[in-house]
């Protein structure tokens, strides 16, 4: 007997497309909802400089990106300088962390939603390669602070952030011991450090050269997918027998 698109022959392929794997696709190529970015990624040709390579799909926009190279930016009146002048190489690594932040199109798999006054979603746990990580360590260790916790805990009545009350200026290195204390701590486990490497597709970059395209992108899918497999926790065992029972009982 040839196929004919009967109702079970439509039930079956409907349950077929349910058994394969997918990838949540809501989770890939979006912005957060967040104070500055764009509701949508696209191309910013007129990017700033460290922002540059998310040029050809971006979550902020050119005047963002200039903004957030800025000693104190007007995005969120941020001081760097809160213990006197940053090393300019700790800083670049400041800057990259807002580039992805603003720019990123690739980090849906970690945003949560969150209660705050300024903004309703979040990123939590972005597995940040381990180099990228330990380079920004590296390179801050011989700056000043006066905290390990960078979200809250301000003194905010000057307009931007100072060190509050009781809060002494000390370098990184006895505030933040470990590439690990410094990456996930700093802005309250944004990042979690990924033991993977650059490269390995398996973890997030703040650094790329775009001459082989955005590394994160792939990224991104691999755990996307993954966390559409979390939300199966039976796997498709049960499917595919299901759909074996069913075709069974197909006359
Ligand atoms: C968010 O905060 C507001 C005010 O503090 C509260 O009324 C509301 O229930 C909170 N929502 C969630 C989801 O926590
Ligand atoms: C905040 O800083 C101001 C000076 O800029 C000071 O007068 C005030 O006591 C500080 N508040 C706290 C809670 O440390
Ligand atoms: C990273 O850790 C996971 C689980 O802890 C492990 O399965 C994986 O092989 C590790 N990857 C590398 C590159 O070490």
């Amino acid at each position: 007997m040839p196929w004919k698109l009967t109702p079970l022959v439509l039930f079956l392929a409907w349950m077929a497309s349910m058994c394969s794997a997918r990838t949540r696709t809501d989770l890939l190529n979006v912005c957060m909802d967040a104070k500055h970015h764009k509701v949508k990624p696209g191309p910013e040709d007129k990017l700033h400089d460290q922002c540059i390579p998310w040029k050809k799909n971006a979550c902020c926009t050119a005047s963002v990106s200039q903004e957030l190279h800025k000693d104190i930016s007007l995005l969120y009146n941020f001081n760097l300088d809160h213990c006197g002048k940053m090393e300019p190489t700790c800083k670049r690594h400041f800057i990259q962390d807002n580039c992805l932040y603003e720019c990123s199109p690739n980090l849906g798999p970690w945003i949560q939603e969150v209660n705050q006054s300024w903004r309703k979603e979040r990123f939590l746990n972005v597995p940040l390669c381990k180099e990228d990580c330990e380079s920004w360590w590296e390179d801050c260790r011989t700056s000043y602070t006066c905290k390990t916790n960078w979200q809250k805990g301000w003194n905010w009545t000057s307009g931007s952030n100072r060190c509050p009350a009781g809060a002494t200026c000390s370098t990184f290195e006895s505030y933040f011991p470990t590439p690990t204390a410094l990456c996930e701590g700093v802005w309250s486990h944004s990042y979690k450090v990924s033991n993977y490497s650059r490269g390995s597709g398996r973890c997030i970059q703040m650094w790329f050269d775009t001459a082989q395209g955005n590394p994160n992108e792939e990224v991104a899918r691999f755990y996307a997918l993954d966390m559409n497999a979390g939300a199966m926790p039976q796997g498709i065992g049960p499917c595919l027998l299901s759909l074996a029972l069913m075709l069974s009982l197909a006359p």
